[in-house]
């Protein structure tokens, strides 16, 4: 399968008066074609900031950035900004974090795919972009009719599948969401995420599936990408997210039992304790090193093995790493 987005060696650090955050440290990742890559983390950890940085949407007054992204094999911070703006959207494409509560409160719906086609596509006619919008929104199951509408006249759910139709309005290739069901109640969040998947599988897209929910994202993505603290963590396959347990990260396997599940008639929650280290302070051993229940004394000072690879875990107490386990649990 060809990648259609490549994420190689991504650093992002924001300027802040306490100092440089270092929200992306090092993140590789490839999506291929067809595939539906889920980026999970708790809050803070960089989630939004992979997204926008993919995008090439962080200004350099606010983050220093380093690294590749490649859009079918088109590095994305070698263009210059009329290739951007060329590329952007059209290739690839997102769906923003609250996204659906940003719908322009003046126009009509129709309004808002005429203003992205003619940005984008030259000399479209009125009759091309009426034909286009009733199919994108017959795609993500509304009625064409409510183009006529306003966002204040739609429910949440519709006002979502807008935003979702939009983001495909120029046929991208790669679709990044950030978060789109989150705000939504659990039926209608099912019924998306059943298009989301339907709409990725007809018009092959690359998806980035991000959310806090590693449950849902489990349902949905053929991989798993795990973030804590700027680093992806893991990247798991869908069938080994569902069972194998303890072959994951311990965060991870935190995320897994944080998520809501049915042991028998019962829901079980459990958190993760402690809290993410504060980002303008890192050490160079593992991140996650405070919170975890299987840490080592080296992992304090180890920097976690860069890994590559379609799965992989850092972690040095995973016996897959290439660190030895070594018997001195601080537990
Ligand atoms: N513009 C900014 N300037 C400075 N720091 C920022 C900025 N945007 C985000 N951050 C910091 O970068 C880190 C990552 O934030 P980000 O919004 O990417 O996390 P997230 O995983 O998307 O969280 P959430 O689940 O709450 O949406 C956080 O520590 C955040 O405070
Ligand atoms: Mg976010």
């Amino acid at each position: 399968m060809t990648a259609a987005l490549v994420v190689d060696s991504l650093h992002l650090s924001y300027h802040t008066p306490n100092g440089p955050v270092p929200a992306l440290r090092n993140v590789s990742l490839s999506i291929s074609s067809n595939e539906i890559l889920g980026l999970v983390g708790e809050s803070g950890s960089g989630k939004s900031t992979m997204a926008q940085a993919i995008m090439r949407l962080v200004k350099s007054d606010v983050a220093t950035i380093d690294g590749h992204v490649l859009v079918d094999g088109q590095n994305l911070y070698q263009l210059s900004p009329e290739e951007l703006r060329l590329t952007r959207w059209k290739k690839i494409s997102m769906v923003f974090q609250s996204s659906m509560n940003a719908l322009n409160p003046v126009l009509s719906i129709q309004e808002h795919f005429k203003d992205t086609m003619e940005a984008h596509i030259p000399g479209i006619s009125r009759k091309e972009i009426v034909e286009r919008t009733s199919d994108l929104l017959e795609q993500v199951r509304l009625n064409p009719a409510i183009a006529r509408n306003y966002a204040h006249e739609l429910s949440g759910g519709m006002r979502q599948r807008v935003v979702i139709a939009l983001s495909l309005a120029l046929d991208p290739h790669v679709l990044i969401m950030d978060e789109p069901t989150t705000a939504l109640d659990v039926v209608v969040q099912r019924s998306i995420l059943d298009e989301i998947a339907d709409l990725q599988q007809k018009r092959h897209l690359a998806v980035l599936f991000i959310s806090h929910d590693f449950n849902l994202v489990s349902g949905l993505a053929d991989r798993i990408a795990v973030m804590y603290a700027g680093e992806i963590m893991e990247i798991t396959d869908r069938g080994m997210a569902l069972e194998h347990v303890q072959d994951h990260h311990p965060y991870t396997q935190g995320l897994m039992r944080a998520a809501p599940r049915l042991n028998g008639t019962k829901v079980s929650i459990e958190g993760i304790p402690g809290e993410p280290p504060d980002m303008t302070q890192l050490t160079p051993g593992c991140s996650f090193y405070e919170r975890c229940p299987m840490r080592m004394s080296m992992c304090r000072t180890t920097p976690l093995p860069t890994k590559t690879g379609s799965v992989y875990v850092r972690c040095h107490a995973m016996p897959n790493t290439e660190t030895e386990k070594v018997q001195t649990s601080e537990f």
